[in-house]
């Protein structure tokens, strides 16, 4: 699925030098790196401001903070996605609601975001899921309605688009993660919070860091979620390839579409009007747990992106969710399958796993 020793060798010079700048620097943990890299994703990202921190998962978390939720508040959410969507909620003591999605494109449905809100209900937390971005114009509508902020979790979209418009710049609040696996991967943990508003921006700067400005004076309880400058550096090098590698996934996903039709697995669909950036290419398939062991024995790689909704996870059974209660999440869940799609992958390679998915098909079918 991802190789990420082929992806260091092929920026190998520069991802060095921007590493020994760092350490020949002496300026470890948010210093000028850090501030580039903020400023140069902000603006990539159509967003007026971007404050690093330590993973996807602190972003989600000071960004729900800075925006004011508290223990007992209602936040909106998908079910199908990764856990630290609907754990970040939960750590600060508010309560994630779980809607169902759209079988489409995997991410939130909005009419069932509309049936959900209460008076209790005090944020929206669409996932742009495997790149693709949720429908943010109907859910902006709901979310002005009743005057609710709306934070994104990019953090497997940068560099994807609904209607023209950046993931990351459409909510009050997004939080990117740079997971080494993600499309813009770190070579360790590391996240970053977009926000137009200054007032967030404040918030976020402050609790990344302690609650402090940098002094030992602290005006809030605060966390250690502060970026380094070695990731940094090396993220501004990925940055300047990432529209490169983006565009890469696409070709690899289109050429997929094309093999795998009228394979009898259903191949992923871009929405209107989105430019979806593949950080999974997800096909769906009701067999899906006899395909994925038929694959690994022909040595193709693949992931199940995410085998378990989170409205039925153990450690949500207290919210009272029952099997059935979202069936489309349950289905995704069921069905999902991640191919290989990263930019190193080679044309040959996704040749030989679609082959391979059309001889299980037609073995499958003559059983
Ligand atoms: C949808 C989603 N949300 C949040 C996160 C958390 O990001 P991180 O792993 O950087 O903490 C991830 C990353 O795996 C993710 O895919």
């Amino acid at each position: 699925m991802h190789d990420m020793t082929a992806q260091y060798r092929s920026i190998k010079d520069e991802m060095d030098r921007a590493a020994l700048g760092v350490l020949e620097r002496g300026i470890y943990i948010l210093g000028p790196e850090v501030e580039a890299l903020e400023s140069e994703i902000a603006e990539r990202c159509g967003a007026r401001f971007g404050i690093g921190c330590n993973s996807g998962t602190d972003a989600i978390l000071i960004s729900l903070l800075a925006l004011g939720i508290q223990p007992g508040d209602e936040v909106i959410t998908t079910p199908f996605t990764f856990f630290a969507t609907g754990e970040t909620i939960s750590q600060i003591g508010a309560v994630p609601v779980f809607v169902d999605i759209d079988p489409e494109t995997f991410c939130i449905n909005p009419d069932a975001v509309a049936s959900a809100v209460t008076p209790r209900t005090k944020a929206i937390m669409p996932v742009h899921l495997y790149g693709q971005a949720a429908d943010m114009d109907a859910l902006s509508v709901i979310a002005e309605r009743h005057g609710l902020p709306i934070i994104e979790d990019a953090a497997q979209a940068i560099g994807s688009l609904y209607k023209g418009r950046p993931c990351g710049s459409m909510g009050h609040a997004a939080a990117l993660s740079f997971y080494p696996t993600k499309n813009l991967g770190a070579c360790g943990d590391a996240g970053m919070i977009l926000t137009n508003s200054e007032d967030v921006r404040e918030k976020a700067r402050l609790l990344r860091a302690h609650g402090s400005g940098g002094s030992y004076f602290h005006k809030v309880l605060g966390w250690n979620s502060r970026l380094d400058e070695i990731q940094a550096a090396l993220l501004r090098v990925k940055l300047r390839k990432l529209a490169e590698w983006n565009e890469s996934r696409r070709q690899h996903a289109a050429l997929y579409n094309s093999l795998l039709a009228g394979s009898g697995v259903r191949t992923p669909i871009e929405a209107a009007d989105r430019y979806h950036t593949y950080h999974q290419y997800t096909i769906r398939s009701p067999y899906r747990d006899e395909l994925k062991p038929a694959l690994t024995e022909a040595g193709v790689d693949t992931g199940v992106f995410y085998p378990l909704s989170l409205h039925l996870q153990e450690v949500y059974k207290t919210l009272g969710y029952r099997e059935g209660d979202l069936p489309e999440a349950e289905s995704a869940a069921r069905e999902a399958l991640s191919l290989p799609i990263s930019p190193t992958v080679g044309i040959d390679d996704i040749h030989y796993v679609a082959e391979r998915i059309r001889a299980f098909s037609v073995a499958w079918k003559g059983r």
